[in-house]
């Protein structure tokens, strides 16, 4: 049973140098990524310390050279790095002209692909084939929830940060570590896990985890999603949930340092950061509208939230802040306290 795992991450391990090397090639769509990712701002040695690299347009480069080394094809299949044809028994690569970022596990081993399609500059009326990116499906090796991009980055670091951020995207982390920002890490999409959260508590030195997502819908939502199911397990853990929110109209974190500077991404964006929950809770206020029933509403959810938190100090000093904010008679203090007991139950 190892020394089967052993032969997929050996395989995982070729593939990485294969697409690697490929980068470096003079083919006509290997220059394009090179040219890709020079746009990008990404330097010959960030390419080289994630080791990205591109896998070619042809239907079994990989899995020849894989074949030509002596991976058997189940292997080849197990590792994900192959599929297999519908018709007859050959083999296809999974991954096809795209732009190649290998995902690490802690110890530094290449467990997963994500790769990125980028544009034609040859040829502009051609159009990418699939969807923007594509990940590695989950194999024996491979538990995409498990997995935080980056962390094995901040080991290899002498010294821990006073905190980690954790984005979405992999090229988010790319463009921080570029302008030297070295401890973020990213998800891989937006479904946070409890052990992503785990992992970057403990590469920092305070347990402060920053969250810094997408500023769009899908991005807003994970957040809420984080601080409803992992804010209880996080505090008990002694894990400090922030997020940074990025000005309206920039994107994401790799928007906003091309857009500004990394100076400003750490004055304007981190420094910036609030408790996950009290964020959580300004959401929930966003749906008060003065009316009895919003209130009602609005008083449910908040001691939704406020039940996770740990300690009771923290507790009631939230409590007593948002019950203020939706207490239409602020004047008669007996009120706002009513609203307050009514949050904490
Ligand atoms: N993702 C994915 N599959 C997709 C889209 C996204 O797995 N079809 C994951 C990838 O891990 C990606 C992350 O979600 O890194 C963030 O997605 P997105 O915000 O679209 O990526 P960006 O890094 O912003 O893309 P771009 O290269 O255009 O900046
Ligand atoms: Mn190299
Ligand atoms: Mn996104
Ligand atoms: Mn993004
Ligand atoms: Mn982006």
């Amino acid at each position: 049973r190892n020394s089967a795992l052993r032969k997929i991450k050996d395989a995982l391990s070729s593939a990485c140098d294969f697409y690697h090397q490929y980068l470096r090639r003079d083919t006509e769509r290997a220059v394009e990524a090179r040219t890709y990712l020079l746009e990008r701002g990404f330097s010959d040695s960030l390419i080289d310390q994630f080791q990205i690299g591109y896998a070619p347009l042809g239907s079994s480069e990989l899995v020849n050279y894989l074949l030509s080394k002596g991976f058997s094809s189940d292997v080849i299949l197990e590792s994900g790095l192959g599929v297999a044809s519908k018709y007859g028994t050959g083999l296809f690569d999974m991954f096809r002209d795209r732009i190649m970022v290998p995902l690490q596990d802690h110890e530094g081993q290449v467990i997963a692909f994500g790769g990125r399609v980028f544009p034609y500059k040859s040829n502009e009326q051609k159009s990418t084939f699939g969807p923007k990116y594509l990940n590695s499906s989950e194999t024996r090796v491979f538990k995409k929830s498990e997995i935080l991009f980056g962390a094995q980055y901040l080991l290899q670091q002498k010294e821990k940060p006073e905190h980690v951020v954790i984005v979405e995207g992999y090229f988010d982390v790319l463009t921080m570590n570029q302008a030297g920002i070295w401890y973020a890490t990213a998800s891989l999409g937006t479904a946070l896990s409890l052990r992503q959260i785990e992992i970057a508590s403990k590469l920092s030195k305070t347990k402060k985890v920053i969250l810094n997502f997408d500023n769009d819908i899908a991005g807003h939502t994970a957040a809420c999603r984080a601080a409803d199911h992992l804010l209880e397990a996080a505090s008990r853990r002694g894990i400090e949930l922030y997020i940074a929110l990025l000005p309206e109209g920039v994107k994401d974190a790799d928007e906003f340092i091309r857009l500004y500077s990394a100076s400003d991404y750490i004055e304007r964006v981190l420094n910036n950061a609030i408790p996950l929950v009290e964020w959580r809770a300004q959401m929930a206020l966003q749906d008060y509208d003065g009316s009895v029933e919003s209130k009602t509403r609005c008083i449910e959810t908040l001691g939704n939230i406020f039940s996770k938190i740990g300690s009771a100090s923290y507790r009631s000093q939230l409590a007593h802040y948002f019950a203020e904010r939706i207490t239409e008679n602020v004047d008669d203090p007996h009120r706002i306290v009513s609203t307050e007991d009514q949050i904490l139950r």
